[in-house]
């Protein structure tokens, strides 16, 4: 395995096993200036081979430079506290002004990207563009800002939800915050969310568990009373009735994003963060019935919040328990309830990389050893452990598999491999180093064999394939919004944007973004920042798309940033933990 090395004269890594012969020149080709912030980092580097650093000096040199980056005013004290509740509704007195726009406008002395940091970014018309329509989404509570709604589509008839702040939607808005030194909102946000998880959650008579996180808030202005209003859905008002079982896992996700980013620990140390990693935590790591390391769970737990035949144990939902597991070793301190959940933490990891690279990998080699399962085998010496009959292997299957690539399917469970190939998963796994190195390669490597098929004209389809006919009838119980090549279902949405954009980075093939960046300006400004695109090739807007949607133009504003200073990356990257064994198997990747 070749060790990737980082030449700081562009920030990228020069050697990485093979394929990425070409070094990024999107910095000033897509009429980028390079950041003072880079300039900062290179400046004092000798362009000589010397220069070279491995991913953990990098890492180092990083943390370094943020701890020169001016800290924040950790004395600062923002009060979030003091709410009377009475079911999911809280009063409490506002003593600041409210946005004329309902919570949600553009604020005087915000200017773009942001008039007081210095991390002055060169913008070209759509970035401008787009960090004004960011601004407009942010939301206010007593005056300070603690998130942004999911869309702010005035066409639109009626706002469902969309008019809420989503825990997954705010992830990439707090990412394009921190990357412009604007950390005040994803604070707030980390404390308001903590905040709301300490409600009882109730779904008619039943109750969730303490550690549940929100799929989303709703700050309500009474501009008469002065008085702001919260209001939180844990499962309990959304579609389907599911609680989201990923935004715990964002917002511990964010939490590691944010201490990084700032250098300053002092929010995660807090014991009420702590307290809430603890919570978040207990709910997975809970001993039961289980056979497998990985989280079950109800279609509809995560991005794709209908149901989709993603029940069981969903790659996205995996991908993000092992990463939100890392975060939380980084974060917790090594004492008092948190000591033996750090033991568990280590023993899950160890079990959960085991099983999702032996079992959810799927490439030429180990297709073909599915096809050739036999099957009803018993005991300890069986091959096919889950019994998977062969005949179950959908035919499009054997054409989209690339001799060279390969992915992590959707979903492994007895008798029943869903292979679909899931975007959001896949890049998340290769951010956490759930992938191996060579399977974070594999992965690159299909999204760049199969690029039609999975990028077409719109960055990137959420799953492949659609499902259609019979099928869409059974998996999707006839859902008119999750039609073939629409939405959830083979729809394409502007936001994976940001996770191709670092999952590129990391594998040192900034080429693949920049080829997907120019793809989505052609359109995203011009379709007014639709939610997803349907169709094949992701040409249509979609059939119910929102417009102005917050996280594609933040997922588009991260993307352009990561891009042009890749060191950003390391906000929401983990590098492998080289004291593991690396699973060996007999396919191409081991
Ligand atoms: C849709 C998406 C979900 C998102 C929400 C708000 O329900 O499926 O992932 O969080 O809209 O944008």
């Amino acid at each position: 395995m070749a060790v990737k090395l980082y030449w700081f004269d562009n920030f990228l890594p020069i050697s990485h096993v093979c394929y990425h012969d070409q070094k990024i020149q999107g910095r000033m080709e897509n009429g980028i200036k390079k950041t003072p912030s880079s300039d900062k980092i290179n400046s004092g580097m000798k362009k000589t081979p010397s220069s070279l650093f491995s991913i953990t000096e990098l890492d180092d040199f990083y943390f370094q430079h943020l701890s020169r980056s001016p800290r924040l005013n950790i004395e600062r004290k923002i009060s979030l506290d003091g709410c009377s509740i009475s079911g999911n509704l809280r009063h409490i007195d506002s003593h600041e002004c409210i946005s004329p726009m309902g919570g949600f406008g553009h604020r005087a002395g915000f200017d773009t990207p942001n008039s007081t940091s210095d991390n002055v970014y060169e913008p070209h018309m759509m970035v401008v563009a787009a960090w004004d329509a960011l601004r407009k989404s942010i939301v206010y509570f007593r005056g300070q800002p603690v998130g942004t709604v999911a869309a702010c589509d005035v066409t639109s008839e009626e706002a469902l939800n969309y008019d809420q702040v989503f825990v997954r939607d705010f992830v990439p808005s707090a990412l394009a915050f921190l990357m412009n030194g604007e950390y005040d909102i994803v604070r707030n946000f980390l404390l308001k969310t903590l905040q709301l998880q300490s409600w009882e959650k109730k779904i008619d008579r039943f109750k969730l568990g303490e550690g549940v996180m929100p799929a989303s808030f709703k700050v309500l202005h009474d501009s008469h009373k002065k008085i702001d209003t919260i209001m939180a859905d844990f499962g309990e008002s959304a579609i389907g009735r599911v609680a989201p079982v990923d935004s715990g896992f964002w917002w511990i996700i964010l939490l590691r994003a944010y201490t990084r980013s700032t250098g300053d620990s002092t929010l995660s140390e807090t014991p009420d963060c702590q307290k809430g990693i603890q919570l978040i935590l207990s709910l997975c790591l809970a001993e039961g019935f289980d056979t497998f390391p990985t989280l079950l769970c109800t279609d509809g737990c995560c991005m794709i919040d209908r149901r989709m035949g993603i029940y069981g144990y969903p790659i996205e939902i995996q991908a993000l328990f092992f990463m939100a597991l890392r975060c939380a070793l980084q974060l917790l301190k090594p004492e008092g309830e948190s000591k033996e959940l750090l033991e568990r933490i280590m023993t899950r990891l160890h079990a959960l990389s085991y099983h999702m690279r032996s079992y959810f990998w799927l490439d030429f080699q180990q297709l073909n050893g599915i096809y050739r399962y036999k099957t009803e085998e018993y005991s300890h010496t069986a091959v096919n452990k889950f019994n998977v009959i062969p005949d179950s292997i959908p035919d499009w299957l054997f054409d989209f598999m690339p001799n060279r690539g390969g992915y992590f399917i959707g979903n492994v469970s007895p008798a029943r491999m869903d292979f679909r190939w899931f975007a959001l998963g896949n890049c998340i796994a290769i951010l956490a180093s759930l992938a191996t190195p060579e399977q974070s390669i594999a992965i690159m490597d299909l999204i760049e064999e199969r690029w039609e098929e999975l990028v077409g004209e719109m960055p990137l389809k959420a799953c492949f394939p659609a499902i259609d006919g019979h099928e869409w009838t059974s998996v999707t119980g006839c859902d008119p919004k999750n039609t073939r090549w629409s939405y959830h279902n083979g729809g394409s949405w502007p936001v994976l944007l940001w996770l191709l954009t670092a999952a590129s980075i990391k594998t040192g093939r900034p080429h693949i973004a920049k080829k997907a960046i120019d793809l989505a300006e052609r359109r995203l400004l011009k379709d007014g920042w639709p939610e997803y695109y349907d169709g094949k090739l992701g040409r249509y807007i979609g059939k119910q798309s929102r417009k102005y949607q917050t996280w594609s133009i933040a997922g588009y504003l991260v993307a352009k940033m990561m891009l042009e200073d890749p060191s950003n990356l390391g906000m929401i990257s983990l590098e492998e933990d080289r004291e593991k064994p690396v699973v060996k198997r007999s396919s191409s990747w081991s």
